[in-house]
């Protein structure tokens, strides 16, 4: 049986975002190592918000009384090995179309209140197997404290219960990997390194189930120094508004 990847992506530009363009890579790879990989849109899909009503706790256990696409796409998640949750930073944290996603996985978990040894909290699952996990976030600005929330997010959900991210891509100066032109051969070259690291992680995850960590550092190396980000990006500002000085 074929292994299956399935990326949500939670960026609103969809099919034209920056997440796409790291998601799209890494499928690739896992493709290219047998997988069967499928991206999503989660702007395309109809996903409202959770009610907090409790019913998939109560009166209907395990499914929600609304009735969207999120039926189909906690189905498309439990038929999954590796499931990829994408978004762009936003208010220092992921888009409000990425958490409204998540929280929509409520019915999965039962009302019982659990205690780890470690002194943290959760709620026991009501299914037993989960697939494994891998998260990517891009920012706006370069450096690497805008990933802080997202980070801290992932190291309580680790303490929290049994940890199945076997990747987490923080990338920074998110607004270049579209840069197609040749003005910057550099920025291109480190961009298609970028992607090679992309397509690596893909196809070890489908091969060894984990990512080893000279990819992972290959996947966080720097596509320009702070100050070239901020001269490109501001002189890109600056002409679109027709402000040139
Ligand atoms: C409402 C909004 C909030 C944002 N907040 C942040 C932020 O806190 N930190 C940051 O680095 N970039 C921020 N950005 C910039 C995006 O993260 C950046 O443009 C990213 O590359 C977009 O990725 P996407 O094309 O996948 O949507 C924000 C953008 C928007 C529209």
């Amino acid at each position: 049986m074929k292994v299956k990847m399935t990326a949500f992506n939670g960026s609103p530009r969809g099919r034209n975002s920056n997440s796409h363009r790291i998601v799209e890579p890494l499928l690739e790879g896992a493709r290219e190592a047998g997988a069967q990989a499928e991206e999503v849109f989660l702007i395309e899909k109809d996903v409202r918000h959770c009610r907090g009503c409790f019913a998939c706790w109560t009166e209907t256990p395990g499914k929600c009384v609304i009735n969207d696409d999120m039926t189909s796409l906690i189905d498309l998640y439990l038929e999954s090995d590796y499931v990829g949750l994408a978004t762009p930073v936003y208010g220092m944290f992921m888009t409000g179309l990425l958490k409204n996603f998540t929280d929509r996985f409520l019915p999965l978990a039962t009302p019982h209140i659990r205690r780890n040894d470690n002194g943290s909290f959760y709620h026991e699952e009501r299914i037993r197997r989960f697939p494994r996990h891998f998260f990517v976030a891009n920012s706006g600005f370069p450096g690497a404290y805008n990933f802080d929330l997202l980070k801290a997010y992932h190291e309580i959900a680790r303490r929290a219960g049994p940890s199945n991210i076997v990747l987490e891509i923080y990338r920074n100066c998110g607004e270049v990997l579209g840069e197609s032109s040749d003005d910057d051969p550099e920025l291109l070259r480190r961009i298609s390194e970028f992607n090679d690291a992309l397509k690596q992680a893909g196809r070890e995850m489908v091969t060894s189930g984990q990512v080893c960590q000279d990819t992972v550092e290959r996947l966080h190396t720097q596509l320009m120094s702070d100050e070239e980000y901020m001269d490109r990006a501001n002189k890109g500002w600056d002409e679109m508004l027709g402000q040139s000085q």
